[in-house]
């Protein structure tokens, strides 16, 4: 579909011999990234401190506008950025009120930035955590909500797809409606944003929604963004940093200050230059008008294909893909093996192949995007053919 944009990524690899098939990961950058980089490089060295005129007065804004029009919502000003969602993660925990037990309902199927400190509060005590089961999916949110109810929990975490499963969250707006008023509810986007069309416009002044460069926007990493909701204008995260309130730098008051927007969840001074690679990529997308529609038709075309052919093999890989239902799964087919070592083996024989896929745990994990044609699914197909002639 895009090929052609990603001359530099694709060249490297074939100078490589190597597939890549891991768009849910390290998504390949487009051309135009290469300029953006460049242009930070030239602000940074030619304007020194004043190059945070440009950063965050024209790029941030820029893309600022760009995720409020990705995720639906009406007010630019209220997306926060971060270098990664655990930071996130951590200033929303910081934000809720320590003074009694607090009570989490998640899923088992979050990321490691969420899960990772999870636990580790869990061990403390401090924290008191519900963990709903993600599958069977479609009974999830039923579950999910039954749990906020008897639950009443302060903090309600859940990724919009989930990074194990691939699997997609069916009701985001029943979780809003079914969670304590006053309890924060954020959302994990990483999997979702620019790998399917996300509108939280119904449920925008209830949810934090979070997402990151890294993925699917194809911006890399150090770009995390975060909605942050007009009900949040009372919290005070106690993981703070002087971006948080600008004001404050000339009008000190004795109570610490926030800003009255998203800026309420920045952090302090950070690379900025994943925000360029982002508002470049997304200019160039409007200018192509290519969007996350486009872009999820193309990737499930191809994925239905290439399940479709899965399904008929013999051994492991074909028995993994019956398992799987297309329609319900975001942009990466999850191979799910009896055990570890299964999936392990299978991902050093791809390995051995220079296929670039990932494995988490007892999944592998195939990723397509922009960057695949039909040609892209028949080569890989016949590559694993030969994998699973090899009983693997
Ligand atoms: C669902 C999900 N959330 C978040 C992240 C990234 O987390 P962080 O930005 O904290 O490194 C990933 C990375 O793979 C992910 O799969």
């Amino acid at each position: 579909m895009l090929k052609h944009h990603f001359s530099h990524a694709l060249t490297a690899l074939a100078a490589r011999n190597t597939l890549h098939f891991a768009a849910h990961s390290h998504h390949p950058w487009p051309d135009c990234t290469q300029a953006a980089h460049n242009q930070y490089w030239q602000d940074s060295s030619l304007y020194l401190d004043n190059k945070w005129d440009s950063v965050l007065g024209k790029v941030l804004p820029s893309c600022q506008a760009h995720l409020a029009r990705l995720l639906g919502t009406s007010d630019p000003k209220q997306i926060a950025f971060a270098p990664n969602t655990g930071e996130f993660v951590a200033r929303l925990y910081s934000a809720l009120d320590w003074t009694k037990q607090v009570k989490v309902v998640t899923t088992g199927s979050e990321f490691h930035s969420f899960s990772r400190l999870t636990r580790r509060l869990e061990e403390t005590g401090r924290i008191a955590v519900t963990r709903v089961a993600v599958e069977p999916i479609d009974t999830f949110t039923e579950r999910f909500c039954e749990a906020l109810r008897t639950q009443s929990p302060h903090f309600v975490f859940c990724s919009h797809v989930f990074f194990d499963t691939g699997l997609v969250n069916p009701d985001l707006d029943a979780i809003a409606q079914a969670a304590p008023e006053n309890a924060i509810v954020a959302i994990d986007g990483y999997h979702s944003v620019m790998a399917l069309p996300v509108d939280i416009s119904a449920i925008e002044s209830r949810l934090f929604y979070m997402g990151g460069g890294y993925k699917y926007m194809m911006a890399g990493e150090g770009s995390c963004f975060m909605h942050v909701p007009s009900q949040a204008a009372h919290l005070r995260p106690v993981y703070t940093g002087w971006f948080a309130a600008f004001d404050e730098l000339t009008t000190p008051n004795s109570q610490i200050g926030y800003a009255h927007d998203g800026y309420r969840f920045f952090g302090a001074t950070f690379d900025a230059s994943g925000l360029y690679r982002m508002a470049a990529v997304q200019d160039w997308l409007v200018g192509i008008n290519v969007g996350p529609a486009q872009i999820r038709a193309h990737v499930v075309s191809l994925q239905d294909s290439l399940l479709a052919e899965l399904k008929v093999l013999d051994g492991p890989i074909g028995a993994t893909a019956q398992r799987l239902k297309s329609g319900l799964i975001g942009n990466f087919l999850s191979l799910t093996f009896e055990g570890d070592r299964q999936a392990q083996s299978t991902e050093q024989a791809f390995k051995a192949k220079n296929i670039m896929i990932d494995r988490r745990e007892n999944r592998v994990r195939i990723g397509l995007g922009v960057y695949h044609d039909k040609n892209d699914i028949g080569t890989l197909l016949r590559e694993i053919a030969v994998l699973s002639l090899q009983n693997l």
